[in-house]
């Protein structure tokens, strides 16, 4: 299996909560190596331009409003089969159905508040880490 990367959010209400070091621990403790990582506040801009894909769905306006409502972690990470091991960890996009053991699960508070964020696919991932990195941000 290849080395990939993948794009996370660790999202506001995570952050805010003071949940950020221990997501970091888990994303360490599961062997992704951080290539990137900034503590940064969307713009509205920003998280429009982010989560485009979603901009017809009845949730884009509230996701939007809760992507912006404090700051979040931006990190570029990789390892073996980055993609599918960071959404595993992550656990379900709705914490009821999320496994025992994931951030999700132990984290998030409900579908829309769910605490991080990652790309769903390598063309993804290549969109969203330049959408935060510079090249000369990635070690
Ligand atoms: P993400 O993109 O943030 O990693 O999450 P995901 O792939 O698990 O879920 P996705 O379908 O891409 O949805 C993106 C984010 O939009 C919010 N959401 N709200 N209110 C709702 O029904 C709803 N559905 C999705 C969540 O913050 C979700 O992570
Ligand atoms: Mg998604």
């Amino acid at each position: 299996m290849a080395i990939e990367q993948t794009f996370a959010i660790i999202k506001p209400d995570a952050t805010a909560a003071g949940h950020a070091g221990q997501i970091l621990g888990m994303i360490e403790k599961a062997g992704f190596r951080i290539r990137g990582l900034k503590m940064i506040r969307l713009s509205k801009q920003q998280a429009e331009g982010f989560y485009d894909v979603h901009r017809e769905r009845p949730f884009f306006s509230g996701l939007v409003t809760f992507m912006t409502e404090g700051p979040v972690i931006v990190l570029a990470m990789e390892r073996e089969d980055a993609i599918k091991q960071w959404r595993e960890l992550m656990g379900a996009t709705n914490p009821e159905k999320a496994a025992e053991g994931t951030i999700r699960k132990k984290f998030a508070h409900n579908i829309e508040r769910n605490a991080v964020h990652g790309s769903d696919a390598p063309e993804t991932a290549a969109i969203e880490i330049p959408f935060f990195f510079s090249l000369a941000e990635l070690l």
